[in-house]
Formats: C-alpha cells, structure tokens, sequence
C-alpha cells in the first residue's frame, strides 16, 4: 500500500479492489469477509516485497509438492502451516474466542497431523505400549475429567491419546510399529478417571524430507518438537479440548519447530514405585467447558 502520499506505480489498491468486487452476490458472508482481507493481505505483501515471477514459482512449485506428498498418513499442507506458525494462532484465537464466552478450562493446542479417526478404544489401566523399545521408559499416565465451571468429575468422557516412539515416529510412518502403537481412546469412569501405560515422550523432528524441510532448512531451522503426548477429550455437553502436554524437562521446550508449547501443559513425570510395569508416572487433571 502507498503509505507516503505518492502514486502507486503498476498495479495498486485499484487493482486489488477490481479483483475483490469480482466476489459475486452469493459468496458466503464469512467467506467473502475472509476471502476479502486476504486478497488484500496477499496483494499488498507481493507489492511491499516486490515478489518477482520466480520467487512466485518457487512457491507454487512447493504447494504442489507438498500436495502431491500428501495422502491419509501424511498432511504436509497441515506441516506446512505449522512451521510457520498458522496452527498455533488458529488455535489460539479459537481457545481465546471461547474464553471470552465464558469457556475456562485447560489450555489447548495443535492437532498436528498424526491423530487417527479409528483409534480403538481400550480399559483403563491398560497399555498403550505394544513392541516397547528398549531405550523407551515405560510410564503410568492418570488423571480425573471435571468441569471448569463446578469442578465435578465427568464420567463417561472420551480421553484420546498419542504419541511418537522412541525412533520419532508415529505408528502410522512406521510399517515396523503394529498398528495403532502408541494412540488409544479411554472412557473416564464415575469419578472422571482414566488411567493407562504409555512411554515418557522423547523430541522429535517433524517430518523434514518434503517442502516443510527444505523451508526450515532455507530459514536455518531445525525440525525438533519437545517431548510431548496428544491429548483429545471428548463429552457430551462439553467443549471438545485438543491439547499437548510437554515434558518439563525436554530439549525444544523453548525452541518448538511448530511453536505449541503453551501455559499450563508443561508436565513434570516423576519416578513410579512399587511397579514393575512403569518406572515412571505423571498425573494430569484435565478440566473442559461446558458447550
Ligand atoms: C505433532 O505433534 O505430531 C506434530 C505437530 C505439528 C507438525 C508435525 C507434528
Ligand atoms: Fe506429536
């Protein structure tokens, strides 16, 4: 934009405004608003950079690519979007939105790309842990469901939970890993709880041999996210929370690839005695607002 009284030179806010009234009468209210600011957004970045034919391709050579790499295991578009932040201020926003409407509760943050629409359903108590590596620390992860705004426990609640292995991976990039290893959704009981074995997490890099590699290599980045485990918590008559808890102690923790880490989901485990199944446990209350 012209912001010291001189003409533009070429095409200018004219140009944007031709492109933005071409948005017919039907277009959606909420589309034509988005659709609006970021014709405007995008227009006034490519004068203010002076972005040429070439940097322009590069771009688009990328999407394609991220595109083409893309199927029902892999969302280098979602990736994409999470090194540069768009996930965690998506997010946030939201979270926000709802906090204003009276919604309390534990923090969120990013879905990421690995969750699972068909992860099966195990007792509490149980394991998560199938072909647990050798280098992995086997631990007892409980907690209770309440609602934020009377503090009573919620039965019957779903509470989904994933996480990488030792190697960095998720089962669903690891034909080594039996499928859904490390993922499965718990039902809390009538005092809220649910309960179940899984590994402490270790840092891992995100997926870097697609576009969103070559982008955080060419921006001197490294791929690493803290060790953390997904959380999705699911009631009928509550908000649905998507959230990450973050070990205290992790490398990255200050330095996330994909910029989730947020207040209140760093977690400390701490060691587990009298079990020879966990050497070590962590409790952690999670509380959700009414929908
Ligand atoms: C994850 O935590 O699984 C993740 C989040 C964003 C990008 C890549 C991975
Ligand atoms: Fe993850």
């Amino acid at each position: 934009m012209a912001t010291n009284g001189q003409k533009e030179e070429g095409l200018g806010q004219e140009f944007t405004k031709q492109v933005i009234d071409s948005f017919g009468p039907k277009t959606d209210p909420r589309l034509r608003e988005i659709m609006a600011s970021f014709t405007q957004h995008i227009h006034d970045f490519i004068r203010e950079t002076q972005l040429t034919t070439d940097e322009w391709m590069t771009a688009v050579k990328m999407i394609n690519w991220s595109g083409q790499m893309s199927n029902e295991k892999r969302n280098e578009g979602q990736l994409m979007c999470d090194i540069i932040g768009i996930e965690s201020l998506v997010d946030d926003i939201t979270h926000r939105k709802l906090a204003k409407e009276g919604h309390t509760g534990t923090n969120s943050a990013i879905l990421g790309p690995f969750w699972r629409a068909d992860t099966p359903w195990r007792e509490n108590g149980t394991t998560i842990t199938f072909d647990t590596p050798k280098d992995a620390q086997v631990s007892f992860l409980y907690g209770q469901i309440t609602d934020s705004h009377t503090g009573k426990p919620i039965p019957n609640a779903s509470v989904e939970l994933w996480q990488a292995s030792t190697n960095g991976l998720y089962e669903q990039q690891d034909d080594k890993q039996v499928e859904h290893n490390l993922r499965g959704k718990f039902r809390t009981d009538a005092e809220g709880r649910y309960s179940c074995y899984c590994i402490r997490p270790t840092p891992y890099p995100v997926p870097n041999d697609g576009p969103s590699g070559q982008i955080l290599e060419m921006l001197d980045r490294h791929p690493y996210r803290p060790a953390h485990i997904h959380f999705m918590v699911i009631a009928e008559g509550y908000q649905t929370l998507v959230t990450q808890i973050f070990d205290s102690g992790s490398d990255y923790v200050d330095n996330d690839s994909v910029f989730a880490v947020k207040d209140g989901l760093t977690v400390d485990f701490v060691p587990r005695k009298g079990d020879p199944q966990a050497d070590w446990q962590l409790e952690y209350n999670i509380s959700i607002g009414p929908a």
